[in-house]
């Protein structure tokens, strides 16, 4: 007991003075829970002083110090079904009441923060603390409250001390880690440690460069006493004094009641634009409240119900590369199997190799990981005291460990990549489950094992072999039944039935995702006219940037890629030719009658691509019907004759400007 009080200790001065927890919250919450425990065994042998009947935190020296009138407590926990009902029974018991309504409350994952106004000015801003007194964060909280120094209304108290909590939105809290990243200065491990290191800064200049929200849900000192009769007319009586309340607290009557929004809350916990830890319940009636009273931590009458843990500790047995469909090398943590987030959970990214600089972590360390909604599970951070001995750096690796070919760094880009292209076996095999993938061509029944045993056994070797497999030979491949077998060809068979997009999309062209599939079927309509067009053509296209234009262009002049999209074809996978002619469909271009004369600093044939693009029809001689005559250096006659029959000619700059849909503005040199 002695030695989990002292753990406990350290880990609520490392929370609560340094900004710097060394383990996730349920490592502390399950230390907090197991000297709980023993206590209730042995009520003789409880510290005098032991952390589990005192709220934790200090006040750091740099602060100056605040007297709390009304202490300001803490909340017990109740981590499963059975914990809640323990709690409601208590109230239900001390009350004398059958159902009991309650207030819920989403739990908010930031530092608490008071509030003290005279006579409608704020005079004090305080954390927490141990409860008693607390840090004077006055001046930083300004910034924080913008307008809300001073409270709004008519009926004003002479002393009024509001409470909640301060806290950081994720977006927020990625773009400080960002500008942090930035200035090379630390990197805070989640948007509460980021919040509390934010306000609890020396310098309030630093603070107001932190945007903080705040959401106040309690009351401490008032006077005069105003007559409210429930939690919800305390947060209204809040609201009108112009300070934010949750939107999201809701009267809640009895235990179903409270696992109703428990279940709600839990279900929306990700779209949230802050983290939410668990939800707070809270007896309605404030007489209630005053009756039931509080234990020396918490009050009898609330309760927080907290949500499946997103982070864990575990530790790495080994780091592993993997190599994805593009190349993209990503660093893999293995692990100790550890329940997170809902899920028990074996491998966590690394992301890239800054990242595991930026960790530091090496393969035996002790982690805290991450899982939260469908996102990928990831390293936060790594446990300083874990690190039992002196464990070797990691080294990222030169060589493709699947195919052995080099690993390229692109410059100015965090992605190394396996240099291998389709020979490399990882790339060929991730290619083709992309290739059968539900938005692209969709053939069901085809998995990374099988994917991976044809290749091995020769059946096949690219996407365009998919098409002349039979039945017969997938039915000899280990653990395949007959019926399978012939499952699977009929979805290839199916699958030759397609769409332009979903078919742009298979190839699997680095960038080209499916929102830009489209653009580019819609486009050029045609898969030849696709493959043939150039950087500036593509760019053309709607949210086409030069990064996308590159790689189509990269991707098309591949011989071996230009093989494929032929055999595919050759196998008859079609789509339904566009309604719509390609090319666009608007700008200045469109429906003009186009004449080009002279030398332009790009070749004919292209110039009149990039017109055809744009809508133009493009004729061999200028006459009364030609809008524009496009001319270059040394023009032929066409320009007088443009001159005598009055047509709009373009200079080169003119030219590209209206390309870019910019009529008017350019330099239209004759009209
Ligand atoms: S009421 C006397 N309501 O959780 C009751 N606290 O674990 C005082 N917290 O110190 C707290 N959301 O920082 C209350 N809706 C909410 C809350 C909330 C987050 C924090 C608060 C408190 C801690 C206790």
């Amino acid at each position: 007991m002695v030695e989990l009080a002292e753990q406990i200790d350290y880990h609520n001065h490392r929370y609560y003075v340094l900004d710097d927890p060394e383990i996730p919250d349920s490592a502390y919450d399950k230390l907090f829970r197991e000297l709980e425990v023993l206590e209730s065994r042995h009520p003789d042998l409880v510290l005098p002083d032991t952390p589990t009947r005192r709220v934790a935190g200090t006040v750091a020296a740099p602060f100056g110090e605040v007297q709390h009138v009304v202490p300001m407590r803490s909340l017990g926990n109740a981590f499963d079904e059975s914990e809640l009902h323990d709690f409601d029974r208590r109230v239900r018991e001390l009350t004398g009441m059958q159902t009991v309504d309650y207030i819920a409350e989403p739990k908010l994952d930031g530092l608490a923060i008071s509030l003290r106004y005279e006579k409608g000015w704020l005079v004090t801003a305080a954390t927490r603390g141990d409860g008693q007194t607390g840090e004077n964060v006055t001046r930083n909280m300004r910034s924080v409250l913008k307008g809300g120094t001073h409270l709004a209304g008519a009926r004003i108290p002479d002393v009024v001390e509001i409470r909640g909590e301060v806290f950081m939105t994720r977006e927020e809290f990625a773009r400080l880690n960002v500008r942090q990243k930035e200035k090379g200065e630390k990197h805070y491990i989640n948007p509460r440690n980021a919040a509390a290191g934010s306000l609890r800064q020396l310098d309030p200049a630093v603070t107001a460069k932190r945007s903080l929200t705040l959401c106040c849900y309690a009351l401490g000192e008032v006077q005069p006493g105003e007559p409210l009769q429930t939690q919800q007319d305390m947060l209204r009586w809040i609201g009108d004094f112009g300070l934010p309340v949750s939107d999201l607290a809701e009267p809640v009557t009895g235990m179903d009641g409270c696992l109703d929004y428990y279940r709600r809350m839990l279900e929306r916990r990700d779209e949230l634009p802050f983290d939410v830890d668990g939800v707070v319940y809270k007896v309605a009636r404030l007489d209630w409240q005053q009756s039931l009273g509080f234990t020396a931590r918490t009050p009898r009458w609330a309760v927080a119900y907290k949500f499946p843990a997103e982070e864990s500790m575990t530790r790495v047995t080994a780091i592993d590369v993997q190599v994805g469909r593009t190349g993209a090398i990503t660093p893999v943590a293995r692990l100790e199997p550890v329940f997170v987030g809902g899920a028990t959970v074996s491998n966590a990214t690394l992301h890239n190799q800054d990242e595991i600089r930026r960790l530091d972590i090496r393969v035996g360390d002790q982690v805290i990981i991450r899982r939260a909604g469908d996102v990928i599970p990831e390293v936060v951070s790594v446990v300083e005291a874990g690190r039992t001995a002196d464990f070797p750096e990691f080294e990222f690796p030169r060589a493709c460990p699947v195919c052995g070919a080099a690993i390229v760094q692109e410059e100015q880009n965090v992605v190394a990549r396996c240099s291998g292209g389709l020979f490399c076996q990882a790339q060929k095999i991730r290619s083709i489950l992309h290739f059968a993938s539900r938005h692209a061509m969709n053939i069901r029944g085809l998995g990374v094992r099988l994917v991976e045993q044809m290749i091995n056994e020769k059946l096949i070797d690219s996407v365009a072999d998919l098409f002349s497999l039979d039945a017969e030979r997938i039915g000899n491949l280990e653990r395949m039944a007959e019926k399978s077998a012939s499952n699977l060809v009929a979805a290839i068979d199916r699958s030759r039935d397609t769409t332009l997009p979903r078919f742009i999309f298979a190839l699997g062209i680095p960038l080209v995702g499916e929102t830009t599939a489209e653009a580019l079927a819609l486009a050029f309509g045609d898969i030849d006219r696709l493959a043939e067009a150039d950087d500036e053509l593509l760019q053309q296209v709607p949210d086409i940037g030069p990064g996308v234009a590159g790689s189509v262009t990269a991707f098309f002049s591949e011989k071996y890629n230009r093989e494929i999209v032929r055999r595919l074809r050759e196998a008859e996978v079609a789509w339904p030719e566009p309604e719509q002619p390609a090319g666009q469909t608007e700008g200045p271009f469109f429906g003009s009658t186009v004449v080009l004369t002279g030398t332009l600093s790009i070749p004919r044939n292209e110039a009149k691509k990039l017109l055809q693009f744009a809508g133009a029809r493009i004729a061999g001689n200028v006459s009364g019907k030609t809008d524009f005559l496009v001319c270059g250096d040394n023009p032929g006659s066409k320009a007088t004759s443009a001159e005598v029959l009055g047509v709009k000619v373009l200079d080169e700059a003119g030219f590209r400007e209206m390309l870019a849909g910019k009529p008017g503005s350019g330099k239209i040199i004759r009209t």
